[in-house]
């Protein structure tokens, strides 16, 4: 194979033409002076707090735009020990946190640092589509286990999927795309699998942590700190989706491999940006916003699960996060394709959150009420 050949198929890895091929239609539609309605995005449509904003502007105006540490800035660090560990009730040490360009680096960056070409990395289905791509981009194998319905783990399936070989499972609560949660018998049968696999090493990819409607949310790390790596952003939390800031949790010896990775790639995110970051974490009047924000999330996905209910739709419905993942009972790409030709409304196929969900399609309500209704309207009439 040509050098070109090699890179070629590199770059094409993941580059399923679904999700594509649904996002490019509906610009080109909106483009041509279609009523196009998205509900097929990923992050908060709120602005971004007014006090995280403000403190970027003192930020900038202090000066603070030379290169930060690759860790993170101190001052930052500090603050997401603190925040984490009030929040996860466990000492966090400083040390033990990278900050990234949103938290997406921590899925290659764990990747790369506890695995080998053919080692073996466990996901759960439906999976959160950055995972199986760097599962292939680093010659790993794949190793797909599909939860339960109610979005709770088999253990015998997960169980029966772990070898020696073994060294990473993906886990991802709140869950993208279903919004089910973390389980207090799930969490200690996963943290038994761990005493079972001394090579075994959890990521918990928590983005949703403080989107959720009901229960509360359930994080292994202070359980198993040395084994579980934490995936945390500021992205969807506090909607900065654009500003590109996130951070890992890592047993501190691992960091020391990091900060060399990141200092040669990244070096991380803009200095400014960190330092709102900090307000972000400890101003009241933020913690307020994103109350709010939640509060009209939860408003929304009563509405949303009301209308898809009499629509004769069955599906569990979230608990976190900010989507709806339901049965269509056909193809979801031809029907998400249909419904956005017919009706000008965007979804996300299921197909792409993995092969056993070909029928399902996501819809996320992070979208104004007035869309939201006026999207309802037309699935109704789509489905007469
Ligand atoms: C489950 C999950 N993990 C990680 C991310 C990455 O978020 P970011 O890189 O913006 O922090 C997302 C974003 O869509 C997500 O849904």
């Amino acid at each position: 194979m040509e050098f070109r050949e090699i890179n070629r198929a590199f770059f094409n890895i993941g580059n399923e033409p679904t999700a594509i091929e649904i996002n490019a239609k509906a610009k080109a539609l909106k483009a041509e002076g279609h009523p196009v309605i998205s509900l097929a995005v990923g992050e908060p449509d709120f602005p971004t707090p007014e006090g995280i904003k403000e403190a970027l502007y003192r930020a900038v105006k202090e000066n603070r735009t030379f290169y930060p540490n690759p860790r993170g800035v101190p001052e930052l660090r500090d603050a997401i020990a603190a925040y984490e560990a009030s929040r996860k009730n466990m000492p966090i040490s400083s040390n033990q946190i990278l900050v990234t360009v949103g938290g997406k680096p921590i899925i290659p960056y764990t990747m790369y640092l506890l695995t080998n070409p053919g080692d073996e990395v466990v996901l759960l289905e439906p999976y959160y589509l950055a995972y199986p791509y760097w599962v292939k981009v680093f010659n790993l194998k794949l190793k797909v286990v599909r939860l339960n319905e109610d979005g709770t783990i088999p253990f015998d399936a997960l169980r029966a999927s772990i070898t020696d070989r073994t060294r990473l499972l993906i886990i991802n609560y709140p869950s993208n795309p279903t919004g089910a949660m973390l389980t207090h018998e799930d969490m200690s049968r996963l943290l038994l699998l761990l005493d079972e696999f001394p090579s075994l090493y959890i990521l918990s990819d928590e983005v949703y942590s403080r989107i959720i409607y009901e229960g509360e949310h359930i994080s292994p790390l202070p359980h198993s700190p040395d084994r579980i790596i934490l995936l945390e952003s500021f992205s969807k939390t506090f909607s900065m989706t654009g500003w590109r800031l996130g951070y890992g949790i890592y047993p501190e010896w691992m960091l020391e491999y990091l900060v060399k990775y990141n200092s040669n790639l990244l070096t991380g995110p803009a200095t400014f940006v960190q330092y709102a970051g900090i307000t972000a974490l400890t101003d009241p009047g933020v913690q307020r916003d994103v109350e709010n924000m939640v509060k009209e999330f939860r408003r929304r996905r009563d509405y949303v699960g009301q209308r898809l209910e009499k629509m004769g739709f069955k599906f569990h419905k979230p608990s976190g996060a900010f989507y709806y993942f339901i049965d269509v009972g056909m193809d979801g790409m031809e029907f998400s394709r249909k419904f956005l030709e017919e009706k000008f409304v965007a979804v996300t196929p299921g197909i792409i959150f993995g092969p056993s969900f070909g029928n399902y399609v996501r819809i996320s309500f992070a979208s104004s009420m007035d869309n939201l209704e006026e999207a309802m309207d037309r699935l109704e009439d789509f489905l007469k």
